[in-house]
């Protein structure tokens, strides 16, 4: 959840370039953030750390050409200034992104008093005592004197006998991390990753190693990707990768990614969450980029398969809950849609003719990558839908596609949302032309209509009516969403967007099913926001207005039982897709009116890679 970023580099800068790179990455996780330095003059380390998001601070560090920071989303330890990483215990200086589960049991065999009440220093602790013990065997004191004279550092046997401590501790992690290490005296920056991201940049001089892309592509756009089960010692332009496994050391191709510095700032938006709503002018037609080649090896994994999954969370699940409706409409396939988390129970049905389709704007959520690594052992077919192409998902998955929505950095999905689902929808016809139901360019007509249409649609007069309606909305203390069809879980992911943004409980419902119960919650007065104006559902909407319920349409058109209005372009099958751009415009201004930051909520972090 948090974000971890680096420097080693040949100029004194390292302290500014890593807060720079944490405040991009602030998205990551924002309880808390720190910085250490390798002060060059005294070869010592410096660290600075403060509770409170780091967009907020400003101020010089002493010279130096290696640093690391972490922007910190609390998981064991409260948010507080002791808990903040970078966590020092003897000779080693670590950040860490992940859950060490079984770290209590580890920190009893600890006589040391602790500074911190974190997972993350017990790792710290078990680096710094297994190097003593490797030390010990091999005879020599630390600073890891070797051949001759006092005070020789040999860099080289330091290396070593540092990668061998990792590999030792690493072995006593049950869980998934992500860790930078220091070593004093030790030239360079080690890390080591299972299970969370770390991805390097490289430069001219200099190398960085951030959690993800957007914290370097100032400086660099060149990446390697530190894969599960791999450290690295990285020292100004060098890199040295080795399997802890093998302990093979290992070649890394140079990646070029194809984003830009500016992709991932928010120009000339307040917030990046209003900005990428924005973006959904282009991004949905991007998202349908695919050449049939591709679409149709991904439609084959799943006609080559006699069972599919697709597994999620969050907003991508509610994705997903859309893309069931789309086979089971366009190409007539039974799929199951289980939140990742939800998926133990139903894996006993996972075997090597089962397809686990995978969605995910991060590519890193730790409940999907736990479900697709179990998966994996029992030989199903694995295709990942993800807005990273060189996230854990895509690199794991059999058949990858990209839903080429750029950097997403709003904690609130919204943009990839929409090209989750586009690429979904075109997924459909192509499974639909393997069955000699339809073609895939039905759909990438129907799917070129609708980004045309919603291109025409987002400006800023429609954002002005919503946000008209935002005012009036944003003192309600509940909201209520209905639905029907694919806008049952467009109701559901309206209700994400609202509460994860404004805090207002949004409760969500097929329309259908509110005489069944919820309906027992509609007062005078109550608002709800009614998706769709089908026969069906504005007879649901009636049945609330009945009950004295404030009606907000959000329909193709217009309707008596409407107190208010939100047109929609009718879009055919991918109406979802157009439907929740208007609720994620209104979502982001009620909480504008409440005076809150849409892009970075309370509790929340973008991407969520512990469990
Ligand atoms: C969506 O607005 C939320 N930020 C959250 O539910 C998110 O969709 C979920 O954590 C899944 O993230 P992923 O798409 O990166 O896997
Ligand atoms: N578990 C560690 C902590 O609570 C790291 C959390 C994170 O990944 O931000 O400090």
């Amino acid at each position: 959840m948090c974000g971890i970023f680096a420097i080693s580099g040949t100029d004194d800068q390292a302290g500014q370039k890593v807060l720079a790179g944490l405040k991009k990455l602030e998205y990551r996780g924002y309880d808390s953030w720190g910085i250490a330095l390798k002060y060059r003059e005294k070869n010592e380390v410096i660290i600075k750390k403060e509770v409170g998001k780091i967009s907020n601070i400003d101020q010089e560090f002493p010279p130096a050409q290696e640093a690391f920071g972490h922007s910190r989303w609390a998981t064991h330890g409260g948010v507080t200034k002791e808990n903040a990483h970078p966590h020092k215990f003897g000779k080693v200086t670590l950040v860490h992104n992940g859950i060490f589960e079984n770290y209590l049991e580890e920190k009893k065999l600890f006589t040391e008093k602790f500074l911190s009440e974190t997972d993350s220093e017990v790792i710290a602790a078990l680096l710094d005592k297994n190097i003593a013990e490797i030390c010990t065997q091999k005879q020599c004191i630390f600073p890891l004197l070797a051949g001759e004279g006092e005070g020789e550092v040999d860099q080289e046997f330091a290396k070593k006998i540092i990668f061998d401590a990792i590999v030792k501790t690493v072995e006593k992690i049950e869980g998934r991390f992500a860790i930078l290490v220091f070593v004093d005296g030790v030239d360079g920056i080690f890390a080591a990753r299972r299970g969370s991201p770390l991805i390097l940049g490289r430069g001219k001089n200099e190398t960085f190693i951030a959690s993800d892309i957007p914290a370097f592509l100032k400086y660099t756009n060149v990446v390697n990707y530190l894969d599960d089960d791999e450290m690295v010692w990285v020292h100004q332009g060098e890199a040295v990768y080795q399997n802890m496994k093998s302990r093979e050391i290992i070649q890394k191709r140079d990646i070029e990614v194809p984003w830009k510095e500016e992709q991932a700032e928010k120009g000339d938006f307040p917030h990046f969450m209003i900005k990428e709503i924005f973006e959904q002018k282009d991004t949905i037609a991007r998202a349908i980029n695919h050449d049939d080649e591709e679409l149709l090896k991904a439609a084959k994994l799943l006609e080559n398969c006699n069972g599919a999954y697709i597994v999620a969370c969050g907003t991508a699940h509610k994705v997903a809950m859309v893309a069931e409706y789309y086979f089971a409409r366009i190409s007539g396939r039974k799929v199951n849609v289980v939140p990742a988390s939800e998926m133990p129970d139903f894996e006993r049905f996972i075997n090597e003719k089962t397809a686990v389709i995978a969605i995910s704007q991060s590519g890193e959520t730790a409940d999907v990558m736990e479900v697709l690594e179990r998966s994996k052992k029992k030989s199903a077919k694995i295709l990942a839908l993800t807005n990273v192409e060189s996230s854990s998902m895509a690199r794991l998955a059999d058949v990858h596609l990209a839903i080429n929505a750029g950097p997403e950095k709003a904690v609130a999905s919204t943009k990839a949302a929409t090209s989750q689902m586009a690429l979904a929808f075109l997924l459909a016809y192509a499974d639909a032309e393997i069955r000699g139901i339809s073609k895939i360019n039905v759909g990438r007509e129907i799917l070129r209509s609708t980004a045309g249409i919603i291109n025409d649609n987002l400006n800023p007069r429609y954002e002005e009516h919503i946000r008209e309606i935002a005012r009036k909305l944003f003192p309600e203390e509940k909201l209520f969403i209905i639905g029907r069809g694919t806008l049952y879980p467009m109701a559901l992911e309206a209700a994400i967007k609202i509460q994860e943004v404004s805090y207002i409980p949004a409760l969500a419902f097929a329309a259908g099913e509110l005489k069944h119960g919820p309906i027992a919650l509609i007062e005078n007065g109550t608002p709800c926001i009614v998706l769709g104006s089908d026969l069906e559902t504005i007879s649901n909407a009636t049945e609330l207005k009945s009950r004295g319920a404030r009606i907000i349409g959000v329909a193709t058109k217009n309707d008596e039982v409407f107190d208010e209005w939100i047109r929609v372009a009718d879009c055919d099958g991918a109406q979802a897709i157009a439907s929740v751009i208007p609720v994620q415009i209104l979502a982001y201004h009620l909480a504008i009116f409440r005076g809150l930051d849409p892009d970075m909520p309370r509790n929340l972090a973008k991407s969520v890679t512990v469990k």
